[in-house]
């Protein structure tokens, strides 16, 4: 395919805001140099001399963000599930993540990793490494074999990590980060560095004023987690006493980021008014995170409040506290979980729509890289061909119908071909 240009002909869906999904039967979608011109049920003229490939009654989506994956985690997912996080964090995650000082181990585990995101709906993730700067290298390495478009981040931890999981102190920790950052300064073209303090009770005083320093001089985001957990909370309460909530912990150290060069806060289950107002100060990302938080017994994130309020949220997968990097599955818990809310916490905040949520996992997580998350003419081409053929059903179905029904029951939705920016990065018959 030349210079990424081309049209997909078959059943489209995609967002055309936060409460629209726009659908086609036989339509067209015009890809030109990996940019998309638009959804078309008549092809335009101009376009007519493209390469044209016919996906007949397959679906054709929006490629998803994951905005929260750690990919060190992902051998160990759907297990030790019974613990909540700062147990689980101690007993499991901390002890697993410490073997990727072993490069054969990270070089194995990163394999499985890398191609499983290569074959599931994600086109676009921000993903934390563990605190081993060669290990961290070999994941981005193998992630920018798969095209998926990503940040990556050497997580910074230099306190509270147990044996073999804490780097000595702040000094060691910042340089480390900078000899990463040398390391693959230039080397890549779909996959970009992310400062990644763990959370507060990761990273001292002075790691966290270094990395927002770090922030500002080289204009690099950040990744970090709050809120997400009761004794978290009240643990981070006692380690930074002046800040008046845990986002202002983060803003105290200059790490809550600007509208130019957003944070990503994973969670959010407890952020209240106060807590709000901050990250839409910042302009920050929610990664909100339904699967992790209900398998952790974290709690509901309150996403209807974050989308009414005009804060930027997207969905992430959270593996391995989340246990599969399966989008579709994060809807399905995230949409479960907001009914939840309603009927159990507070009936004024009323479940997200169908609509609502097929737009966080497209353009809500997307706008995060920029136009990215929707068919709209300008947005990059990421998209997903899906043979829904087996859900057999005894009526004609509309294509937004057999979205919504994918959702609910993913088992029979097989991806057939992926494209990030108009290149084809999977296909089933390969
Ligand atoms: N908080 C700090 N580290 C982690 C992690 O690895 N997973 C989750 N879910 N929360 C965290
Ligand atoms: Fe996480």
């Amino acid at each position: 395919m030349s210079n990424n240009s081309f049209v997909l002909k078959g059943s489209i869906a995609f967002s055309e805001n936060s409460k629209d999904i726009i659908t086609y039967s036989n339509g067209y979608l015009v890809c030109e140099k990996g940019i998309c011109k638009g959804a078309f049920l008549e092809l335009p003229e101009k376009y007519k001399a493209l390469p044209l490939i016919d996906y007949g009654n397959k679906l054709i989506v929006p490629g998803m963000t994951d905005l929260h994956v750690h990919a060190p985690q992902y051998t160990f997912r759907g297990i030790g599930m019974d613990e909540e996080l700062l147990e689980w964090l101690s007993t499991y995650t901390f002890p697993e993540e410490a073997k990727y000082a072993d490069m054969e181990y990270a070089r194995k585990a990163y394999s499985y990793f890398s191609e499983d995101l290569r074959r599931c709906f994600t086109t676009r993730a921000v993903v934390f490494g563990t605190l081993h700067n060669e290990a961290t290298i070999e994941l981005m390495d193998q992630l920018e074999k798969t095209g998926v478009i990503t940040y990556v981040g050497k997580v910074n931890m230099d306190r509270n990590g147990g044996e073999g999981l804490e780097e000595a102190d702040a000094a060691e920790s910042l340089q480390a980060t900078e000899d990463w950052l040398e390391a693959i300064a230039g080397r890549y073209k779909n996959t970009m560095p992310i400062l990644t303090p763990r959370f507060i009770p990761s990273c001292s005083d002075e790691l966290m004023k270094g990395l927002g320093r770090l922030s500002a001089e080289k204009g690099l985001r950040i990744q970090s987690h709050l809120s997400e957990n009761p004794s978290e909370v009240a643990w981070v309460k006692e380690l930074v006493p002046e800040s008046t909530c845990y986002a202002n912990a983060y803003e105290l150290f200059d790490t809550m980021g600007t509208v130019d060069c957003p944070t990503i806060m994973a969670h959010c289950v407890y952020s209240d008014d106060l807590e709000m107002e901050i990250l839409k100060k910042h302009g920050a990302y929610i990664a909100h995170c339904a699967d992790s938080n209900m398998n952790l017994t974290s709690g509901i994130a309150p996403i209807r409040k974050f989308l009414d309020a005009g804060i930027n949220i997207g969905l992430g997968t959270d593996v391995a506290a989340g246990s599969s990097m399966n989008m579709i599955k994060t809807m399905l818990i995230s949409l479960q979980a907001s009914k939840m809310y309603y009927r159990l916490v507070d009936a004024d905040v009323k479940p997200l729509s169908f609509e609502e949520m097929f737009y966080l996992a497209t353009m809500g997580g997307g706008s995060y890289f920029g136009k990215v998350g929707s068919f709209k003419d300008g947005y990059d081409f990421d998209a997903v061909v899906i043979d829904d053929s087996k859900m057999y059903s005894m009526r004609d179905m509309s294509v937004r119908e057999r979205v919504e029904r994918m959702v609910y029951n993913d088992a029979d939705a097989i991806i057939t071909d992926k494209y990030v920016r108009g290149s084809k990065i999977y296909s089933r018959s390969e």
